[in-house]
């Protein structure tokens, strides 16, 4: 849909343009950019549509930050991610110095934090561009503001908003596949998540704007879509008209082109029976659900609000299992959230031996300042990393086992890249997710192959191609 914002920011595309061709005249070349993005898969699509600015207004995209203009796209979910930004502008510090015409430019999560902005504002003068998860829209428009005001650290980081603006230019980073923004924000407050707070209240795009986007892509030859958003199964709940995320997926399943379907996150507590009929019904969805846990205990799932029990859980989980045998379901664990004991630990276990997941992202619990979790008490460093081996181990062991059980089958893959370690074989995805390595060609990239699974190296296979 073509907003009256899109245009206003057009405008703004335009006058960046002569600001870089300018640049361009006076290094003699084409000026560069890189944009390097941390955290989750909604990230990295708002780093498609800076991309998408940045290619349109006359830079050239590079993968090194020895760039004219480098942006860091920013996360906060745990302090982890914010440690290794703050290290890393120490490395961009240093480049600056060797190249004072170089521009830096902040974004993403951490900027919605005050604390962050005080601190840069203090002890990283250099930066030239800071903005948050609101007004990436007006990314062109700050470029401008960021070339009139040279030396100058310009800052506009919004608290909400509730203007959706996606009629803007985005460069995919695959040809083949693309994610899909179908809803921002959360509404969850889960008491240990800072993402309600960088992130706002939840939006859904309307099932209009988001099927003609998707016809797009399918026109441009895109083949695999990721409809995103913090807890999808909430979609459409408060749209003028409606709509279930159930009736969606339906919905882009009728669309011409696009083979595959996959999306992220679900939360268990609106994971509804239409959702699983249609995921078994669907030829295109992928075999494949992200299910985050956090805990197995029902005492933290309580403290955490995650309006869940262990029972509820495992009973949604096991009735997906028998409904769609062949799906595999991966989860989120957080271990040494506050007041967490051993018991609740087994508890965890007990979960993860049951459900036996394919996968499992297992993270320390990190106090996030703002959330009600911060000011509980905390389960000691020593306590936590004891238990977190426990759970690791646990994890490790159902996945083998799980992931492993397909050895000897011909499988469907979408062939993604060239192997990163050797050079000689590809990397394809099964619906399921799971990866897997086979010697090919290069053609192949984007194009669906038949694999045989020969050997599962734990998360993942080593195969031949059979057609
Ligand atoms: N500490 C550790 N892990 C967290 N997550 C979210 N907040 C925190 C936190 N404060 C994890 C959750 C979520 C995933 C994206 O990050 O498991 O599902
Ligand atoms: Fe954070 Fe919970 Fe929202 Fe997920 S559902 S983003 S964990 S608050």
């Amino acid at each position: 849909m073509v907003t009256e914002e899109g245009i206003r920011q057009r405008g703004f595309i335009e006058q960046a343009k002569s600001y870089i061709s300018d640049l361009e005249k006076e290094l003699g070349r084409k000026p560069t950019c890189c944009v390097t993005t941390f955290g989750c898969q909604m990230n990295a699509r708002d780093s498609e549509k800076i991309c998408g600015i940045l290619s349109d207004v006359g830079y050239e995209i590079i993968e090194s930050e020895d760039a004219d203009f480098v942006i860091f796209n920013t996360c906060t979910v745990r302090d982890n991610a914010n440690l290794r930004v703050y290290g890393r502008l120490g490395e961009l510090k240093s480049k600056k110095k060797k190249n004072p015409q170089m521009k830096i430019a902040l974004c993403g999560c951490m900027m919605q934090e005050p604390s962050v902005i005080e601190k840069l504002k203090k002890s990283y003068r250099f930066i030239d561009l800071i903005f948050g998860t609101h007004n990436i829209f007006k990314f062109s428009e700050l470029l401008c503001s960021m070339f009139e005001n040279e030396g100058n650290m310009i800052i506009d980081v919004w608290k909400d908003t509730n203007e959706i603006v996606e009629d803007l230019p985005v460069v995919r980073k695959y040809p083949y596949k693309s994610g899909v923004n179908i809803m921002f924000g959360c509404n969850n407050f889960c008491t240990y998540c800072i993402v309600p707070y960088v992130r706002g209240r939840e939006r859904s795009r309307t099932p209009e704007d988001i099927i003609e986007e998707i016809e797009r892509l399918a026109s441009e030859g895109v083949v695999e879509v990721m409809l995103l958003g913090q807890n999808v199964n909430s979609y459409g709940k408060n749209l003028e008209n409606p709509i279930s995320f159930a009736e969606l997926l339906r919905r882009v399943e009728k669309i011409d082109g696009i083979k595959r379907i996959r999306f992220m996150t679900s939360h268990p507590k609106d994971l509804s029976d239409e959702l699983i009929e249609v995921m078994k019904e669907s030829k295109k969805i992928c075999r494949h659900l992200h299910l985050p846990l956090q805990s197995g205990s029902t005492a933290i799932l309580k403290a955490m609000n995650r309006n869940y029990t262990k029972e509820k859980y495992l009973d949604l989980a096991l009735k997906i299992r028998k409904e769609i045998p062949d799906i595999s379901i991966t989860t989120d664990i957080i271990v040494g959230f506050p007041g967490e004991t051993d018991f609740d630990i087994d508890e965890t276990i007990d979960v993860i031996k049951k459900v036996k997941f394919d996968n499992a992202f297992t993270f320390i619990y990190s106090i996030r300042t703002g959330t009600p979790a911060a000011k509980m008490e905390q389960v000691p460093e020593e306590i936590v990393k004891k238990n977190f081996d426990r759970v690791l181990k646990t994890v490790q062991d159902t996945a083998r086992s799980q992931v492993g059980k397909d050895t000897g089958k011909t499988v469907t893959v979408l062939v993604e890249e060239v192997n990163e370690h050797d050079s000689s074989l590809m990397t394809g995805r099964m619906s399921n997710n799971t990866l897997v390595h086979f010697p090919g060609d290069i053609d192949l990239i984007g194009q669906f192959a038949e694999v045989k699974l020969e050997q599962c190296n734990g998360f993942y296979y080593f195969g031949s191609q059979m057609n």
